[in-house]
């Protein structure tokens, strides 16, 4: 079978979507073979929220409709390991699975992509309460800060966040990035939900700047594609042409 994984759901423009996905990884690696591939994956509101802090009680926002739920699951399929920093573990407690039927469509040679938890400086596991070491643990990679998402084995990684996370990634993309510890994307798949989640004191950013970046380091994104799922408005992107990640990168 091809690899990565070609995905279809039958429904447009989500095959539109995943054709892009699928083509963008083959070219990456035709360019750089040996090199892990990175999309960035994540939704936000329409002021750029991901998250509100402290929740409401009992309340985990959901931000993809149905649609962009389901086309995030089968772009998750084209992986072989969805990872997610370890704040995110901790606030969700997520299997970074594929769900909703997506892996039934997958053919019989397909695996499922692994679970990948970047950990912080000082910690070596993932707690044992959560659902990732109760449901998932032979799939589990325990990713060390300084390791990125290289020196896995892994071929292709999506990265799902949370904050700093995504903000590592998207200055690594940049080039203007100090601290990145090896995070960096390919492909951007950014699902906006129509809403707003409010202010800087509750609203958790999917960016967060230092107040001495100067404004030549903010982070751009390359458009390649727009589309419209139900009252969802998903975004395709690529790092600026400058990007580290356009350069050879053998990690
Ligand atoms: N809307 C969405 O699509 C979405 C998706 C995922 C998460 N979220 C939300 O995001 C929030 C969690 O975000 P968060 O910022 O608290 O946590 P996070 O970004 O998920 O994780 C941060 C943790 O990961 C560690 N880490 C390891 N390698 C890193 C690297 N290269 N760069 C940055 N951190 C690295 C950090 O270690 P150190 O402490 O050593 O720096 C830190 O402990 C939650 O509210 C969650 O619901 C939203």
């Amino acid at each position: 079978m091809e690899y990565p994984w070609p995905v279809l759901l039958g429904r447009e423009p989500e095959d539109t979507i995943l054709r892009q996905v699928h083509s963008h990884q083959l070219a990456h690696w035709q360019q750089q073979p040996q090199a892990p591939w990175v999309t960035l994956s994540f939704a936000a509101s329409l002021d750029g929220k991901i998250d509100t802090r402290p929740r409401p009680v009992g309340a985990q926002w959901r931000l993809s409709n149905a649609r962009t739920m389901l086309l995030t699951h089968a772009v998750r399929a084209a992986h072989d390991a969805v990872a997610v920093g370890y704040g995110t573990l901790l606030a969700d407690d997520p299997l970074l699975s594929v769900r909703y039927g997506v892996a039934e469509r997958m053919p019989p040679e397909w695996r499922p992509p692994k679970a990948m938890v970047l950990l912080p400086h000082n910690v070596q596991r993932v707690p044992e309460t959560c659902r990732l070491w109760r449901e998932r643990r032979a799939a589990l990679i325990e990713q060390p800060r300084t390791a990125g998402v290289a020196h896995t084995g892994v071929r292709a990684v999506m990265l799902e966040g949370g904050a700093r996370v995504i903000t590592a990634a998207l200055q690594g993309a940049s080039g203007g990035a100090k601290d990145t510890a090896g995070l960096y994307y390919h492909l951007l798949l950014l699902t906006i939900s129509p809403c707003w989640l409010g202010s800087d004191t509750t609203g958790v950013a999917a960016y967060t700047s230092r107040a001495t970046d100067p404004l030549s380091d903010v982070p751009r994104v390359r458009p390649i594609g727009c589309w419209t799922l139900d009252d969802n408005v998903v975004i395709l992107g690529a790092p600026p042409e400058t990007s580290p990640t356009n350069a050879t990168r053998e990690e």
